[in-house]
């Protein structure tokens, strides 16, 4: 991967995000489950989510629209003159037609193109990633990223080690083509391996269970996970990730603007944040607030900070993300 060379730059015109208007709370969980507040906090950060209500229709694709509609709003530009929508997430309701496509029903693009990405929770720096090399490129122009993920419906509510951590989120941006090729995407990482895909899965069908798995109660379309091997993986990766891409790119960590990473867990961020000497305020966290969106939770994290008055332009901003597949990206923005 080379930095960006003469050409085309890339700009953010704009930003949205969704959460669904339903609290819950950890003392909610604790509820209807063995865990206390206090376990979660000190584990995970986390204080309360968001959760779609299903009794409304409520789930990815309304989640996916409204944050997509949300930044198409603010953006002033026609449907016509977006070219490309890529919606990042691992809870489809339907596989066909694709969240994308359901977005282009609603916002009226006839010509876009659309497709659904699934790369769990690096899914919505994948799509950023791949629209801004399109359009850095001149293949197209304006591209709409959205990622949602309605984790409330695929989380066994019996299961305490999974469910406490995940909420249900969207954020979006849509992004152009800028005359200043020094603009945009400096440097961006993408991987996977496959190897430890068990750690982190959602099985369709009995066969789709892992024979070490056999024995556990498992429920089928369930996200099912082992958080310590996921824990040590996202520890050091995200570490990695971040030195890299800084060393590639030719920028320092003290260069930085800001950090907005995959909210996964608050242990996991400050381990990282601290390992690396980035200075607390330039982390953004919100999982206190919403816990872990999977796909939804940078597009979401982004929003927020522009909505803030936080994100100005000639910033360097850094991304990063990791998820089940395993799969991990980053993406550092001259904003
Ligand atoms: N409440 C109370 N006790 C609990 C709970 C709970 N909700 N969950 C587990 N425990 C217990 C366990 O049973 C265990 O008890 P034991 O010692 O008697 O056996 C003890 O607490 C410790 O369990 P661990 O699993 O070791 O706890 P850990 O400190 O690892 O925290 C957690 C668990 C929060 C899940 C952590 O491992 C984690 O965050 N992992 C990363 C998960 C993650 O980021 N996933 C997102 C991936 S992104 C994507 O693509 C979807």
């Amino acid at each position: 991967m080379t930095p960006p060379a003469a050409g085309f730059g890339t700009r953010i015109v704009s930003t949205g995000s969704f959460v669904p208007e339903k609290v819950v709370t950890n003392f909610d969980l604790a509820e209807i489950m063995d865990t206390s507040d206090e376990w979660i906090q000190k584990r995970t950060g986390i204080r309360q989510r968001h959760i779609s209500d299903q009794s409304k229709g409520e789930g990815t694709v309304s989640l996916a629209i409204n944050a997509a509609v949300d930044a198409f709003e603010k953006s002033g530009l026609a449907p016509e003159d977006i070219d490309l929508i890529i919606c990042a997430t691992c809870t489809q309701e339907m596989t066909c037609p694709s969240v994308a496509c359901r977005i282009s029903e609603r916002l009226g693009t006839k010509k876009a193109a659309a497709f659904d990405l699934a790369a769990a929770c690096s899914g919505f720096l994948y799509g950023l990633n791949f629209a801004e090399t399109l359009i850095r490129c001149g293949r197209y122009r304006t591209a709409l990223i959205v990622g949602a993920d309605a984790m409330s419906t695929v989380m066994d509510y019996t299961d305490r080690s999974v469910s406490i951590l995940f909420g249900d989120a969207s954020g979006s941006v849509v992004v152009t083509r800028d005359d200043d090729p020094a603009r945009g995407c400096q440097y961006q990482l993408m991987g996977a391996d496959g190897v430890g895909w068990e750690a982190l899965y959602m099985p369709r069908r009995e066969v789709d269970i892992p024979e070490h798995d056999r024995d556990n109660p498992i429920k089928l379309g369930m996200l099912r996970m082992n958080g310590r091997e996921v824990f040590k993986f996202a520890v050091k990766k995200f570490q990695e990730v971040i030195e890299e891409t800084m060393e590639q790119s030719g920028h320092s960590i003290d260069d930085l603007s800001l950090m907005i990473c995959h909210q996964s867990n608050l242990r996991i961020i400050e381990s990282a944040r601290e390992k690396l000497g980035i200075e607390e305020g330039k982390v953004y966290v919100n999982i206190d607030r919403v816990g872990n969106s999977s796909a939804g939770s940078i597009g979401l994290c982004l929003d927020e900070l522009n909505r803030a008055g936080r994100i100005n332009e000639g910033d360097l901003v850094l991304f990063v993300a990791f998820g089940g597949g395993m799969t991990w990206a980053s993406s550092l923005w001259r904003v």
